[in-house]
């Protein structure tokens, strides 16, 4: 496994790589890794030849009271994790590699992203699309690999690569979660251990819905009255939003019916979490 911090560098090993008729995956990360990020880095590992992932945690997605300075890192331990899982480049670039300054381009979706995360974390999106399609320029992968606990973010860049007409083919992996429900996150470190305890209600709350559905209920007000109910009896879990909405135009729907998608965002002490369930409905 090679560790790489420059874009010449990465870009001449993986022309060679590709001049040799190889496939190259890409999971671009912030590192910090958990068992979500491990599952998307097998999933690249079972689907092509050179496996190639990025640890950049990325200063222009970070709104200026969120916390940038605070991201958990622990590079050792992430490029531990990724040599035993196979993977062949880490791209680890400093800020300035990436936003030499000035520093004056950005890559922005419209609409979706003014919607659920990105109505409360303005820029947001603009500096996900951003930094993404600059690695994906960079590394130029064949397929490229996103978690579906970021719901949004992997609408937004399946939007952008087909909006833009990339050659990259885009996969999202189902969220990984905890024994008891929680989906995991660099972010549930700081969380106290009764936090933790109630942050439960979210994936419990997306239970319920399922499980509505799956009776028979179509009633999107009744669906999340009931969700409500569960949520608002922890009060140390503070909702953000939840929203039941279309996957092509995060637009709230009334009725659940075609492809539908159940997401919500909290806050629990210090995090901010965010939980979804994707539904596929055949009425
Ligand atoms: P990060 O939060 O490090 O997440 C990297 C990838 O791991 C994302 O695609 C995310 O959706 C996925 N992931 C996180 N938790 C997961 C879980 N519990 N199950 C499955 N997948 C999970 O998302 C980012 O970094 C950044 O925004 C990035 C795309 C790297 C751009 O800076």
């Amino acid at each position: 496994m090679k560790i790489i911090k420059t874009i010449s560098e990465i870009r001449e090993a993986l022309t060679m790589e590709r001049l040799s008729g190889k496939t190259i995956g890409f999971v671009p990360t912030m590192g910090y890794f958990h068992e979500g990020h491990l599952a998307l880095i097998r999933e690249a590992r079972r689907m092509c030849d050179v496996v190639v992932i990025s640890i950049f945690i990325n200063p222009i997605q970070f709104g200026p009271s969120e916390d940038y300075n605070s991201y958990p890192r622990d590079f050792k331990r992430d490029s531990r994790l990724a040599k035993r899982e196979g993977v062949d480049y880490i791209f680890s670039p400093s800020v300035e590699e990436m936003y030499p300054s000035p520093y004056l381009t950005y890559v922005n979706v419209e609409k979706i992203t003014k919607k659920l995360c990105g109505a409360q974390r303005p820029g947001h999106f603009k500096g996900v699309a951003t930094v993404v399609t600059k690695l994906f320029n960079v590394i130029e992968p064949d397929q490229a690999f996103f978690g579906e606990k970021d719901a949004q973010q992997f609408l937004v860049i399946k939007k952008m690569a087909s909006d833009l007409s990339l050659a990259i083919e885009i996969f999202g992996v189902p969220t990984v979660r905890e024994k008891d429900g929680l989906a995991m996150s660099s972010r549930n470190i700081y969380l106290n251990s009764e936090e933790r305890k109630a942050a439960t209600v979210l994936f419990h709350s997306l239970s319920l819905a399922r499980t509505l559905i799956d009776a028979g209920e179509r009633d999107v007000v009744r669906i999340k009255e009931k969700m409500l109910n569960i949520i608002r009896s922890e009060p140390l879990v503070d909702l953000e939003y939840l929203s039941i909405c279309d996957v092509g135009t995060l637009e709230e729907v009334f009725l659940i019916s075609g492809k539908v998608l159940i997401v919500l965002a909290a806050r629990v002490g210090k995090a901010r979490l965010i939980d979804n369930i994707f539904i596929s409905q055949e009425n």
